[in-house]
């Protein structure tokens, strides 16, 4: 379990995690390109933070952060010739080392003006978690989480993506134990001084998800928008704390 050496750490990262969040929307507009987003939050880790983007090199991805725009369910490699336009919306995934301790967090921004429809995925996606993480406390299980993200979005006709998972976080960027965002009888409980991630990825049509030919870029089966938050969350004694606040 992690120490109050270590929790301070990992509060730290993410802390820088929270601030490139939001200090890179002023960027998303239409007509910018993902490349260089990257470019710049890329930049801004290292030179200003002296921290290192978690992602580049991670089982060789190539790129500091994840872009993933309209029907990318997540993974989405920044590239210089993919240019944002008025009505997408895209998820920025950071993660973050510094000090050796690693944290992750991810939001939707919207570009230009985007649908109802859109926007309205992208509010239930955010509030899953928040109804998620109120059973957050020592003693209860892990699984009750699924549960609730699952039956939650369902009520709005969404779906929710099996193929990818939260993450225990903290001295490593994955870490045991799982974090599953659907039903599951996965027998693990919350502990006191634990980090793990949360961050359902929420679609429009099926849960089904395909990688794309560069390895990385996970899209849905049917080419429904998918919409993705993540917070990097501490277990208190009585119940939780997130530690990327965006
Ligand atoms: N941030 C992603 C996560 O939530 C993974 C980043 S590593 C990458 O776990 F290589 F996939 F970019
Ligand atoms: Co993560």
């Amino acid at each position: 379990m992690n120490s109050l050496y270590d929790i301070y750490n990992i509060k730290l990262v993410s802390n820088i995690v929270s601030e490139m969040l939001i200090y890179i929307s002023k960027f998303i507009k239409p007509g910018i390109s993902t490349g260089e987003i990257d470019y710049i939050c890329h930049n801004r880790i290292i030179n200003y933070y002296k921290a290192y983007p978690a992602s580049l090199g991670y089982m060789n991805y190539p790129k500091s952060i994840c872009t993933s725009v309209n029907d990318v369910v997540c993974h989405g490699i920044p590239r210089f010739n993919k240019y944002l336009r008025n009505g997408d919306i895209i998820n920025i995934d950071i993660s973050i080392c510094k000090n050796n301790y690693y944290s992750d967090a991810s939001k939707m921004y919207f570009v230009g003006n985007p649908s109802i429809k859109s926007i309205n995925l992208c509010k239930i996606t955010k509030n899953s978690i928040f109804k998620a993480l109120k059973i957050v406390k020592p003693g209860n299980k892990i699984s009750l989480l699924g549960f609730i993200i699952q039956n939650y979005v369902e009520k709005f006709g969404y779906s929710i993506v099996r193929d990818y998972c939260g993450h225990g976080i903290g001295k490593k960027l994955h870490q045991k134990p799982n974090i599953l965002h659907y039903k599951n009888n996965y027998n693990f409980i919350f502990k006191e001084g634990m980090v793990f991630t949360i961050e359902p990825m929420v679609n429009i049509g099926n849960y089904r998800t395909k990688l794309m030919k560069d390895g990385w870029t996970v899209k849905t089966v049917d080419k429904s928008l998918s919409a993705q938050y993540e917070y990097t969350v501490l277990v208190t004694n009585k119940g939780y704390k997130i530690l990327t606040k965006f």
